[in-house]
């Protein structure tokens, strides 16, 4: 049994390993193709290269004035959210039940809150509003199409009527805002919640029934395959199995938890011959190793599971270095069973190839690996009949269709009303920030990695890891890189005082060990579906890549908070923990539009609108440091004071990841006076005389918290719910039909 499958890497020291022959992308929306003014050929190289020579005095300074002039134009109480203005973002895509017509999917929109009917070539047929911030999307088996979304607590039901996509009904699940995957089995749907991590089963036939489970932290992703039941938990680096009962519904009793030192973000899963075979995609299982100068063991890895039928364990059959074959943050892989053994597709987000790797009978023995060109930012892929696949791509903005053998061919989502202007830059920033373009010559060698930012940071956010930084003993949680344009200095030492300073170093860092300057030009022969991101010369040489990095964080703002929809006015409990907040907490949490602009505080009677809008643009933190007794210190003044703005997407809490809910959080403060002076603790010296909030005024912080960082109500009651099943009553919606008429 491998441990780690050899894979045919560039030989060592050979600088950079290069792609061969051209990516020729099909393209089947033709007009789209044309009205970009691109050919299939990757444009020449631009010109440039040359790192800074003396006589230019600071290469930073157009980049800062750039950065000066964005901020002096924006205004910081209505920052667009990224949700919509980051393009279509087409996320996931299935195939319907074979008809009597030619083949067609169905796919949802992310960025534009709609589902679609697609034709055999990937073109639209039809579109209709889902839940917003559609994330999940199953099919049931009599051709019913299911989407949940981020911001909504219902799975929406569609039906397929001639060439329209007709709404019928949907349910909603009680005490959620919103979900992030759905499947569906028989007459069981299957939904996970990630602030909370739960899983809901809900039998829709007769008599309907409904099982509720705590999978873990994160909990993003849902399969069922034979009688099993598999979920995803991002921040808890697991996979949780469950067997499901006669009627489909999960049990909580024999699970088997399969736990990774860093988070899995796919899985693909089948029933072969009685036992489960898993395929996953995922962060080297190895902790960060910063000693040798660079990032060590955060490759990308594929790993295959296989539990045996009736195992309460499962067995590792393989872990594939997928980095060092093109693959990088593998999100989508289908795991097929073929005439001999069986054989898994695995793409990768951050890439640009996609790797077929087939065992044969011998399970033991290595799988044959070979890969091919693909498009860097696929998110789903789906098994249609005879090998091949298709595939949602919200990097590109494009459906694909990737045939068993050949290139790939892209189809754009049509936008019916003028899209919201995007420039270039910014996608190049994307593609900086979600594939090897940032450092493209990085190899993954022993200590050295393939990664992009997505590898700790994922869409964005965390990975729930505590991560070694190399200094001395200290450790810290990664945090969101959303909403950083108003929240200056960055990192807990505040050492970047810019988004200048964060792009020039961050192609500094990630490229360091590569051999290379990291004052390059995009190596558009090496990458050619760089030419696919519409972008001049100027934005792809050093100074543009480093803009365009600086436009796309200044765009990647926060999404819409879920906990806010919907709602005009504070209840009693939230209003009482503003006023405790305000009164312990703002001094240094301030509720400033821009955590270096004392006088953007917004005052306490404007927390509550401010709070429930969409933008919810408050930070909630200051640029500043303080010694709060979270240890060790990062700096010698202590940690800059983080913002608290959508805190539900980062786990653990605090700088060193001590803490793993708020509770925890306000149990721990301490407050009093020295000197005439207000002195606060998130951990004091046990022998302080200082005092502690009152359960009171924890209650009413939480209900704030909650709101404030979107965290359903039972977070805080964790341990009473875990290890339950719940039933709720009043689960099927008004006008909901169960499949099949019952
Ligand atoms: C090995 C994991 C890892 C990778 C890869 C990684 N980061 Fe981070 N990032 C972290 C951790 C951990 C922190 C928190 C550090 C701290 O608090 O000082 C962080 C923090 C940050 C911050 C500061 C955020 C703030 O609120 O102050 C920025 C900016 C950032 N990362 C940008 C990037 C970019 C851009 C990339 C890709 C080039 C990247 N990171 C890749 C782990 C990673
Ligand atoms: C004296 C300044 C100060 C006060 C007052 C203060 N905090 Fe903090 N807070 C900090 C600092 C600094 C950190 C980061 C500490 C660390 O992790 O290194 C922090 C971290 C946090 C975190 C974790 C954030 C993260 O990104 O992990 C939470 C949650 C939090 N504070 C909530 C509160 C609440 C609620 C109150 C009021 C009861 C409060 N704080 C009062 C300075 C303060």
């Amino acid at each position: 049994v491998p441990a780690r499958a050899a894979s045919k890497r560039p030989p060592r020291g050979a600088g950079r390993p290069v792609v061969r022959g051209r990516v020729a992308f099909a393209l089947a929306a033709s007009a789209w193709w044309a009205g970009a003014g691109l050919g299939c050929s990757a444009p020449d190289r631009p010109a440039g290269g040359a790192a800074p020579t003396s006589a230019a005095p600071d290469p930073l300074a157009p980049l800062a004035a750039f950065e000066q002039e964005r901020r002096a134009a924006a205004d910081f109480a209505r920052l667009p959210p990224s949700d919509r203005a980051l393009g279509p973002d087409p996320v996931a895509l299935r195939p319907l039940p074979a008809g009597a017509s030619a083949a067609r999917f169905v796919g949802i929109l992310r960025g534009r809150d709609a589902v679609v009917l697609l034709d055999a070539s990937l073109g639209e047929i039809a579109r209709a509003p889902s839940p917003p911030s559609p994330t999940g999307l199953a099919i049931g088996r009599g051709g019913e199409i299911y989407v949940a979304g981020e911001r909504s607590s219902e799975i929406a039901r569609y039906r397929v009527e001639g060439d329209a996509l007709a709404r019928a009904g949907g349910l909603s699940i009680e005490g959620v805002h919103g979900l992030r995957d759905v499947a569906a089995a028989g007459d069981v749907l299957y939904a996970v919640e990630e602030h909370d991590g739960r899983l809901f089963a809900i039998a829709t036939g007769v008599p309907a029934a409904r099982r509720e489970l705590r999978p873990g932290r994160g909990a993003f992703k849902v399969a069922r395959a034979g009688d099993r039941l598999i979920v995803d938990c991002l921040l808890e680096h697991a996979l949780v199995v469950y067997r499901v009962d006669a009627r489909g519904l999960p049990l909580e009793e024999g699970a088997i938890t399969l736990r990774h030192d860093g988070p899995l973000w796919g899985f693909d899963a089948i029933a072969a011959g009685g036992a489960l075979l898993i395929a996953a995609g995922g962060v080297e299982d190895h902790p960060l190793d910063r000693t040798g100068g660079s990032f060590g063991f955060i490759d990308s890895f594929a790993y295959l599971y296989r539990v045996a039928p009736g195992a309460d364990r499962a067995e590792r059959l393989a872990a594939i270095n997928v980095s060092a074959l093109g693959v990088i943050t593998p999100k989508a892989l289908v795991l097929r069973a073929q005439q001999r053994g069986f054989a898994a597709t695995v793409s990768g987000y951050g890439g640009d190839r996609v790797l077929e790797a087939a065992w044969g009978e011998d399970r033991s023995a290595a799988p044959r690996l070979s890969t091919r060109p693909a498009p860097p930012g696929i998110a789903m892929l789906a098994a249609t009949e005879g090998g091949g696949a298709v595939f949602a791509d919200p990097l590109l903005d494009v459906w694909g269709t990737l045939p068993p053998d050949g290139v790939p061919s892209l189809a754009a989502p049509p936008e019916p009303a003028p899209a919201p202007a995007r420039s270039a830059a910014s996608k190049v920033g994307e593609a900086l920030f979600f594939t090897r373009l940032m450092a493209p010559w990085n190899l993954s060698d022993d200590r050295l990695s393939r990664f992009t930012c997505e590898t700790c940071h994922f869409e964005g956010y965390v990975d729930g890891r505590v991560h070694h930084t190399g200094r001395g003993d200290v450790r810290v949680a990664t945090k969101p890189l959303l909403g950083l344009f108003n929240n200056r200095p960055h990192f807990s030492r505040a050492l970047d005082p810019d988004l200048t300073a964060v792009a020039d170093n961050e192609f500094r860092v990630a490229g360091a060990l590569s051999g290379h300057d990291p004052w390059f030009s995009a190596p558009t022969d090496e990458l050619p579906w760089v030419s696919l991101l519409g972008a001049s010369e100027p934005d792809l040489g050093p100074e543009g890549l480093r803009r365009s990095l600086m436009t796309f964080l200044i765009e990647f703002t926060h999404r819409p908070n879920p906990s806010a929809a919907g709602r005009a006015a504070f209840t009693a409990r939230e209003r009482e923990g503003a006023s405790v907040f305000e009164r312990r907490c703002e001094r240094c949490h301030a509720a400033r539009l821009a955590s270096d602009v004392e006088a953007s505080r917004v005052p306490f009677d404007r927390w509550e609108p401010q709070t429930l809008s969409p933008e919810g643009p408050i930070v909630w933190g200051r640029s500043g440091y303080e010694k709060t007794g979270i240890m060790p210190y990062v700096h010698e003044e202590g940690a800059r004071v983080p913002s608290l703005r959508r805190l539900y997407k980062k786990w653990p809490y605090f700088t060193n990841g001590s803490a793993a809910d708020l509770r925890t959080v306000l149990d721990w403060a301490r407050f009093g006076e020295a000197d005439g002076r207000p002195v606060f603790y998130h951990r004091a010296p046990p022998e302080a005389p200082l005092a502690s909030l009152t359960e009171g005024e924890k209650d009413a912080l939480l209900a704030f918290l909650e709101l404030l960082l979107s965290q359903p109500k039972s977070a805080s009651r964790r341990s009473v719910l875990k290890n339950q099943h719940i039933f709720v009553a009043n689960f099927l919606a008004p006008g909901y039909t169960p499949p099949g008429g019952g």
